[in-house]
């Protein structure tokens, strides 16, 4: 780990403050609304989360206990019953919003379709039914392998109705990938489709199931259920695979929502970490969906007339908790969006926004910098007058795509927040309000009521305004992750004792270099551990190493990040040969076609750098620090003195 130092941080002193139109209408209205409320939450979490959760979930049964915090183990809501199924639809039937639009969805050939709450209902009911059918229990896991339809949010909310934990595998991942994820969690059953659209063009996910299953590669699989959407032919597996459109037929559309405990598991989310394979971040029912309704309803700022798009993929936590459970949770109407900005269609975002005259507007820097590079007059000749709010969310912002975003997309006067949070952190941490909290571009502001975040040193000392320090969170809150499935020790070791506790305080490290400026904002820096991230998708640069030497020829892999404009970060791989191997064009291509079998294509390295050795100190490590300035090629600063073998470096620096 390295600590950010002062000179990569940036000094933007711009402020925005939100139009006075905005502020009044606003969930919180003021700088000193949201002052007030953070110093009550901070003054007493406990009675500040147990009002809201009584004020705005639906419980069957009530807590016994806000908060029982065994440090690094916390369990919210003790003992109460709530189903977030039953918060995100049931609740809704019996109000005006019964026949209000919960989600729109526009696939990417142009198709569409609106289901109000009581058509999700039954569709959920439905669908629930048949996982029932086809033996889900409660506790049993279910894999969900899907395009953007709307039956992925199906399957999630059907999972949740009956208390069977999801994992939803990202469909740009590979057979590879989604069978070790299959595997972890131990999944029964796994929901998929014949294919989805991709930029023009159909990924096969049933071929990619089957290939995860073949050879009794997922031996815990026991069905398949398979929803049709692009009538591609799949070959299906007599007594496995069944076809969700069969099986429906007839079958009932009540289902109701089981009891669950709040602590009991949701869902698996699977995400990189600097070392070994990607951890299985759990989340529970209760303090879930308290935190996602929350922090939706008041930095989304919601108004039951407005549209909300969130362009996440439900593959992600972003998906999980911004596109389905918050907004529902809500009573929002939520927009799904099958499509993905590309050359032949550059505008259809734009188009999207236009069509449902979209409110709320939610998407990730590395589209806002494409579409940057796209030119302005593809949004220009769309009307995009209905949009109030704009928000990022997945890396850093730079300032030029902020003020673009602001001018050209929010026609200065829709506010933006910067959301920084994490997979493991179930919700938003730190982020503005949108009618209390001034913006600085770069900036997430400031920490959300009950967020406890600092920015600290290794031992936990709260560090200087503007001086680069750790992220960290120093009380728990009701979305936290509750530990790595399977694996108590990582969750303790990757998250809890990077700074030590000391008198009763624990640290929440996420992995992220910040520093905190004289006005309390925070400016998060990026990573300080060994992930990278492109396009905002984050990738451990252990499991692109593991992949590139699983191929016969490679004898050792080093993978770093190379800042790139459009993506934040490019893969690099350096890499050494077994004996007999030489570099050639043709083993570059087969490397990163390798990986992309092995993980998927969001981590094919951009460059492969062969070399005859890879700098390491003299105990064996590779020092990345020395490599990442090499791939950036910038000079190589620093210390080298524990460089085993300095012409390692002359020579991969000639080959630059
Ligand atoms: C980064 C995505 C700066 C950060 C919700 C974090 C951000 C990682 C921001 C989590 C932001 C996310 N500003 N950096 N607004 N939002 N990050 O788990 O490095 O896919 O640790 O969750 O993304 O990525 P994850």
């Amino acid at each position: 780990m390295t600590v950010p130092t002062i000179e990569s941080i940036l000094h933007e002193n711009r402020l925005f403050h939100p139009t006075a139109e905005f502020a009044q209408q606003a969930q919180i209205k003021s700088l000193q609304d949201y002052e007030q409320l953070y110093e009550r939450a901070k003054a007493n979490p406990e009675a500040f989360w147990a009002e809201l959760a009584e004020q705005e979930l639906h419980w069957f049964q009530k807590w016994d206990k806000v908060l029982d915090w065994q440090p690094p183990f916390a369990k919210w809501f003790v003992d109460g019953k709530i189903n977030i199924s039953y918060n995100c639809i049931d609740r809704h039937l019996t109000t005006w919003r019964r026949n209000k639009a919960a989600l729109i969805w526009e696939g990417e050939p142009g198709d569409s379709r609106t289901l109000t709450y009581a058509q999700l209902h039954r569709e959920v009911c439905q669908f629930a039914n048949v996982l029932k059918q086809l033996g889900v229990q409660k506790g049993d896991v279910v894999g969900i392998y899907m395009p953007m339809i709307p039956e992925a949010a199906i399957a999630m909310l059907a999972c949740a109705r009956i208390g069977a934990p999801h994992t939803v595998v990202f469909g740009g991942f590979s057979a590879e990938a989604l069978r070790d994820r299959l595997n972890d969690g131990q999944a029964k059953l796994v929901v998929t489709a014949d294919g989805g659209w991709r930029k023009d063009a159909i990924v096969p996910l049933k071929d990619q199931v089957d290939k995860a299953l073949e050879d009794n590669g997922a031996p815990t699989v026991e069905n398949v259920l398979v929803v049709q959407r692009t009538q591609q032919r799949v070959s299906m597996e007599p007594g496995r695979d069944h076809w969700w459109h069969d099986l429906r037929q007839g079958i009932s559309s009540d289902c109701p929502a089981e009891p669950m405990d709040s602590e009991d598991m949701l869902f698996i989310l699977y995400t990189s970490g600097s070392t070994g394979k990607p951890k299985g971040v759990v989340h529970t029912t209760g303090g879930y969906n308290l935190y996602t309704h929350m922090t939706t309803k008041w930095i989304f700022d919601l108004r039951d007339t407005d549209v909300y798009w969130c362009t996440a993929d439900v593959g992600w936590i972003t998906g999980h908790s911004y596109i389905v459970y918050g907004p529902l949770s809500n009573g929002a109407t939520t927009l799904m969006y099958e499509g993905a900005p590309r050359a032949s269609n550059p505008g259809c975002f734009w188009d999207v926004i236009e069509k449902y005259g979209v409110n709320i507007f939610y998407t990730a820097p590395t589209a806002i910098r494409a579409f940057i590079k796209m030119g302005e007059h593809h949004p220009r000749s769309r009307d995009l007058s209905s949009l109030r709010l704009l928000g990022t969310v997945g890396e850093p912002i730079n300032p030029e795509a902020w003020m673009w975003y602001y001018r050209v997309i929010g026609g200065e006067r829709c506010p933006i927040v910067d959301t920084w949070w994490q997979t493991e952190t179930g919700g938003i941490m730190i982020t503005p309000l949108p009618g209390a909290i001034p913006t600085k571009p770069g900036s997430a502001t400031r920490p959300f009521p009950g967020i406890l975040a600092d920015v600290v040193d290794l031992e936990g000392n709260p560090v200087p305004d503007n001086e680069g320090g750790y992220l960290v969170v120093r009380y728990p809150w009701p979305s936290m992750m509750r530990t790595v499935y399977g694996d108590d020790d990582r969750f303790r070791r990757t998250y809890w004792e990077h700074i030590p506790p000391r008198d009763g305080q624990y640290f929440y490290f996420a992995g992220d270099g910040a520093r905190r400026d004289e006005d309390g904002y925070f400016w998060v820096m990026g990573r300080v551990d060994d992930v990278i991230s492109v396009s905002g998708h984050r990738l451990g640069t252990m499991e692109i190493e593991s992949a590139l030497v699983s191929h016969p020829a490679v004898a050792e892999a080093a993978v770093v990040g190379k800042p790139d404009e459009l993506r934040g970060e490019e893969i690099v791989a350096f890499v050494t040969l077994e004996g007999h191997y030489t570099p050639s064009e043709e083993l570059d291509k087969a490397l990163k076609q390798h990986v992309v079998q092995e993980i998927g294509a969001l981590a094919r390295p951009g460059q492969i750098r062969f070399s005859d050795a890879l700098p390491k100190t003299r105990s064996g490590k590779i020092m990345r620090r020395l490599l990442r300035s090499l791939a950036a090629g910038q000079d190589v600063v620093g210390d080298t003195s524990t460089l085993e073998d300095r012409s390692v470096l002359d020579k991969l620096r000639e080959e630059a």
